[in-house]
């Protein structure tokens, strides 16, 4: 076992750890950060299979996510367009299909009206709450205490509207059932990527990608670390801590810092042993924070078979199997689809045998987009649910009632120990955006504290922290 001091060590090397430590690096900290995966990126992971890139976590970057697009310019990495060109699929509740273009999905004229004017609302109530700071919104406990579906139903007599636009929050983005999570969580979704109408908007919120992948940027982050500060497969499984700092227990290293950043998602927070225990209020607020789950499907074709026909390879359907499919091909690539299979429809697909859940989803695929969308040369499901070290995607929430009872501390430091994740950002939220201000604003605390300065509580992280 190798023993080493830092001012500071940082838990996880996902986009959050790595960002903090470079920007610690910068006010010239010394940091160590311990990864318990072979690898660096955390929920970025990008394999190739069969000659393509194959992107089996976050991908995507939309323009209101300033924080990450400043990192990308800062490391000197390039973004392409999603490809958007041609007609859209929807497919409705009888199973049918429409292809379609514009906006509107192609419900029926009063079901157009009706999404539209919940669109509104959300907006409208949106710009009411504030990403850092939802649970302070006048009627925070009344939101918080109602599901969304149930909330959704109380504004509406049109079913097809209530999952039409419950989708985009529910399978779309938290990957838990409507129904057990909360109108005011839905609201903290929009409200991080600026408005619903963000949300809603496939061109805005799945815009462009990274040339070099989105694990890319934290390769990119880790390669500015000094070799000696990085620490793989070693998981911390116990964290002694006391006013005047922490010892870091990993596989190989312990260390011994000032301050720790836990740059795990909070449904991994009670993995490591503290000693002595954390206080009642984070050992109850972190139990009310749950991953979702949502299978990424991948399927590699020789071309983009779908653009010949006029077809975008954008896909929808609040009832069908894969409830959301796109073109994600990699420029110069093969042709690539990508679709998201969520909660309750993902439980399902795990029960299944192996063929049988590869020909329900390809199926699927095939009703959106053609036959030949039945015979991929690679075929991948993302499995997140079956990493250790992260247990669901794309992120966690709160349970019913859990945002306005536990929010106001999820981000509170205790003693040395200061939280961060994309899990707890405000803008940002669940995005690797999010995680790069987290990063940034937990670094400057840090080194505010470590230097006695103030900390300036209004610093978004939308810029890097400390100049190079
Ligand atoms: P993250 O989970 O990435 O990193 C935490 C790290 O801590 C991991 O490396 C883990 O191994 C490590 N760890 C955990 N416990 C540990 C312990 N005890 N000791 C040591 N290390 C430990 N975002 C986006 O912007 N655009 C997108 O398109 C998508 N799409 C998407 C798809 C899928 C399938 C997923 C799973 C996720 C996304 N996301 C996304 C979300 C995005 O990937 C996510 O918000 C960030 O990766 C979060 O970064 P963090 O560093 O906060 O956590």
């Amino acid at each position: 076992m190798q023993h080493i001091e830092r001012d500071v060590v940082i838990v996880g090397a996902g986009p959050t750890g790595l960002t903090a430590a470079l920007e610690l690096g910068k006010a010239g900290k010394s940091v160590a950060v311990l990864e318990a995966r072979d690898r660096v990126g955390g929920r970025t992971w990008t394999e190739q299979m069969g000659g393509a890139t194959i992107e089996i976590g976050g991908q995507w970057i939309s323009p209101d996510q300033t924080a990450l697009a400043s990192l990308v310019e800062e490391l000197g990495i390039e973004t392409f367009p999603r490809y958007k060109d041609g007609d859209s699929v929807f497919i409705d509740h009888d199973g049918q299909r429409h292809v379609y273009s514009g906006d509107d999905f192609p419900v029926g004229e009063s079901t157009v009206a009706e999404i539209n004017r919940l669109i509104a609302h959300m907006d409208e109530l949106t710009a009411q709450v504030d990403p850092d700071r939802p649970w302070e919104h006048p009627q925070a406990q009344e939101l918080d205490t109602i599901s969304f579906h149930h909330w959704l139903g109380s504004l509406t007599d049109d079913p097809v509207a209530v999952d039409c636009v419950g989708l985009f929050i529910a399978g779309g983005m938290l990957t838990k059932p409507a129904t057990t999570f909360s109108a005011l969580q839905a609201l903290l979704m929009s409200a991080s990527a600026g408005s619903f109408s963000n949300l809603v908007d496939e061109d805005f919120i799945l815009d462009r990608r990274i040339s070099s992948s989105m694990q890319g940027v934290s390769l990119a982050v880790a390669a500015r670390l000094r070799d000696e500060d990085l620490f793989l497969q070693n998981p911390v499984l116990k964290l002694e801590w006391d006013e005047d700092g922490v010892t870091a227990h990993g596989a190989t290293v312990s260390v011994r810092a000032r301050r720790v950043i836990m740059a795990i998602p909070p449904n991994l927070y009670s993995r490591p042993t503290y000693v002595p225990a954390l206080p009642r209020r984070q050992q109850i607020t972190h139990q009310h924070q749950s991953m979702g789950l949502v299978i990424k499907v991948h399927a590699v074709y020789p071309t983009a078979f779908w653009r010949e026909a006029g077809l975008s390879g954008t896909g929808f359907s609040p009832t069908a199997l894969v409830q959301e499919v796109y073109d994600n091909t990699f420029e110069g690539d093969h042709g690539t689809l990508v679709g998201f299979i969520s909660d309750t429809k993902a439980d399902a697909m795990w029960e299944l045998d192996e063929d049988t859940r590869r020909e329900r989803i390809l199926d699927c695929l095939a009703d959106f987009l053609g036959d030949e969308a039945r015979h991929p040369e690679v075929f991948y499901l993302s499995d997140w649910g079956s990493e250790e070290w992260t247990r669901g995607a794309y992120a966690t929430s709160y349970d019913l009632g859990g945002l306005h009872r536990f929010g106001p501390t999820q981000n509170d430091p205790v003693g040395p120990i200061h939280f961060a994740s994309s899990d707890i950002a405000g803008a940002g939220y669940q995005h690797v955006d999010g995680a790069v201000r987290m990063g940034r604003r937990t670094a400057r605390k840090i080194v505010a504290e470590l230097d006695g300065t103030d900390y300036d509580a209004s610093y978004s992280g939308a810029e890097a922290a400390f100049g190079a």
